[in-house]
């Protein structure tokens, strides 16, 4: 994700501000950008590619200035390209920002009517003009980036110069955090988008919160409320992480803080992709017609590892809800078979890297044989996504841990909202249900948090279960696949072998390897399959095999079955479920890795993105 740094005080502030953004660099970019105020002037530098870059460009103009504001951009909406990268500048106002700007194109639509050109093709753009426009109202500087701030919808962190305001730097947020550092010399203030920038200057930090503004001057620094422009008391606290820890937002791993980051990004995936009322989808982004979208007569999807999975469950939606028939592969058996792809069929690319050879391979080999190529990809401009006549972004931001998590459940939301797509074009949902899915998803990123506030449970059934040597994942239906990703999770970061299954299969093989060594997981969610998975979960009791329940809240467990654990999950409507089943065995992987001392965010063997066959 982006990343912002900012300075306000006596030093030369280009050096502290670069300083910060080598620090942000774990956090994945692919353009970086500075803006310098000196003598009542701004000049912004801009380059493409690593920090590196943009230093070279710079090293020779010994640079000087203050206040200073900088930027490294996770491109979400517009290229990876020096026109895109931030600062952007207008008129002699200057911001950086970090988030999603929902209404932008219809603000840049208001803005250009008025006459306002533009330079980008970003999101963020839409806000210098803003400000631009209101201080041409007669606004002050702070009343015009408050007045620019409620127009917007969506997320944002964001850093703004003014060249008539040089004594000025403000800040605000909305959902994208910041984080201010006061200085060791009077009126000498830090911002960065994460604590890890910071810690070279300061250790006394306050954290700015949703809906507030801070404006910065050598006099001191107000922090107000956008909406009512109250001036608000915060508290300064001390930060005592080594810079390590400060990487991973003080989470021992960034497999965990990655977990923990799921509501967030399953958040941003719907941001801009639902329409005004909130109760159907638009992915125009894509550029696909109503017309293409009901000219498709079959998908085929491609994709590897968890990827696939997120495919399999989609396969589900796909059928029971767009009514189109819908083919999962993996990649590397898809593009060595002789598929039935042709022009009216639909190949649809799942990779977070965007760089996976098997599924790059997959998808040319569809594209010669004429099918249209749809791309569901995390990393903007990857090699997937610009091979594909169409792009859904998951806005994950940067997953670090070879062991996909957040990645995976954007995959499944952003599958999702193409299936809803889907059904509105081919009809094959009322409007009704259309907004019933829509607003089951729209309470799915608090579901997920209620299962990360209760992680303790799932580090002690770790406990009981780290030292096994196999698994066993049963589940049916949409859920089948959620029981291959737990297994895929367990075995790529603890090593132990685990085996996902249809639940239904139990009798044809795997019902042998039942006993009281075996933890068997069974996801049991409130859907058309419980009385069987039932069944199922009692003929392994009847085996003294060990059971591991995630069900629903009404699961009622037959008295005789005594050596089990339970894990009650909310109701969240059986299409969804996937989604949120899948969050306490991602914890479970996760702290059963750690009881085994593993290397958790490298585990042996693997590499995050498998660029070669
Ligand atoms: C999942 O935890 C693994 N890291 C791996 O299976 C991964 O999903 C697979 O290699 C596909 O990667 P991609 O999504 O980047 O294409």
């Amino acid at each position: 994700m982006c990343g912002i740094v900012a300075y306000l005080g006596p030093k030369n502030g280009v050096p502290v501000v670069l300083d910060g953004l080598r620090k942000l660099e774990y956090r994945g970019y692919d353009s970086a950008g500075i803006a310098i105020l000196n003598q009542g002037r701004i000049a912004i530098h801009r380059s493409v590619g690593k920090l590196f870059s943009l230093e070279e460009k710079i090293r020779e103009q010994q640079l000087d200035g203050s206040p200073v504001i900088g930027h490294t951009r996770w491109a979400t909406h517009g290229r990876p390209t020096e026109a895109n990268a931030h600062p952007h500048k207008h008129e002699g106002v200057v911001v950086v920002h970090n988030g999603i700007i929902e209404n932008y194109l219809e603000l840049r639509r208001e803005l250009q009517d008025y006459g306002h050109v533009f330079s980008s093709e970003t999101d963020t753009e839409v806000l210098s003009h803003l400000i631009v426009r209101a201080l041409a109202a007669g606004a002050d500087f702070a009343a015009a980036v408050s007045q620019a701030l409620l127009r917007v919808r969506g997320t944002y962190a964001l850093a703004v110069l003014y060249e008539k305001a040089p004594e000025k730097m403000i800040v605000a947020r909305q959902s994208s955090p910041l984080v201010l550092a006061l200085g060791g010399n009077p009126g000498e203030y830090f911002v960065a988008s994460d604590i890890p920038a910071l810690l070279n200057w300061s250790r006394e930090v306050i954290f700015l919160d949703d809906g507030e503004m801070a404006v910065f001057t050598a006099a001191g620094m107000k922090i107000v409320g956008l909406d009512d422009g109250q001036e608000q008391k915060k508290e300064v606290r001390r930060i005592s992480w080594d810079p390590i820890m400060a990487e991973k937002s003080g989470y021992r791993h960034f497999m965990l803080k990655e977990i923990f980051e799921q509501p967030e990004a399953v958040g941003n995936t719907l941001l801009g992709r639902l329409n005004e009322d909130r109760s159907g989808v638009d992915l125009s982004e894509i550029g696909f017609s109503p017309e293409q979208w009901r000219s498709f007569r079959d998908i085929k999807i491609v994709a590897c590892g968890t990827s696939w999975h997120a495919g399999l469950v989609a396969k589900y939606w796909l059928e029971n809800l767009a009514r189109i028939p819908a083919e999962v592969d993996i990649a590397s058996e898809f593009r060595y078979r002789d598929p039935m792809v042709g022009p009216e069929t639909l190949v649809v690319g799942i990779s977070q890297s965007g760089e996976t050879a098997d599924t790059l391979a997959a998808l040319r080999e569809a594209r010669r044989r004429g099918a249209s190529l749809l791309a569901i990809c995390n990393v903007m401009e990857s090699s997937v996504a610009r091979l594909c006549d169409g792009v859904l972004y998951t806005h994950a931001g940067p997953e670090i841990g070879v062991a996909s998590t957040k990645a995976f459940t954007t995959q499944l939301t952003a599958l999702f909202l193409l299936t809803l797509e889907l059904a509105t074009a081919r009809r094959s949902l009322s409007a009704v249900q259309i907004s019933q899915q829509v607003k089951a998803l729209l309470r799915l990123p608090q579901a997920i948090e209620k299962v990360l506030e209760r992680a303790l449970e799932l580090e002690l059934m770790a406990r009981r279960y780290h030292q096994v040597d196999d698994y066993l994942y049963l589940a049916r239906g949409l859920n089948f696949p959620i029981a291959l990703e737990g297994a895929l999770k367990l075995k790529e970061i603890s090593y132990i072998h685990a085996e996902g299954y249809p639940a239904g299969e139990m009798k044809h093989g795997p019902i042998a390897l039942i006993d009281e060594a075996m933890p068997v997981v069974v996801l049991a969610p409130p859907d058309r399959h419980l009385e069987k998975i039932v069944g199922n979960f009692q003929e392994v009791a009847a085996r003294d095999g060990r059971l591991l329940i995630f069900s629903g809240p009404d699961l009622e467990i037959p008295a005789e079955i005594d050596k089990l654990d339970h894990f009650i999950l909310e109701v969240v409507g059986e299409e969804l479920n996937p989604l949120l089943y899948v969050v306490p065995l991602q914890l479970l992987a996760y702290y059963t890795a750690v009881l085994k001392g593993t290397d958790v965010d490298q585990p042996r063997n693997l590499a995050k993105s498998v660029t070669v066959e």
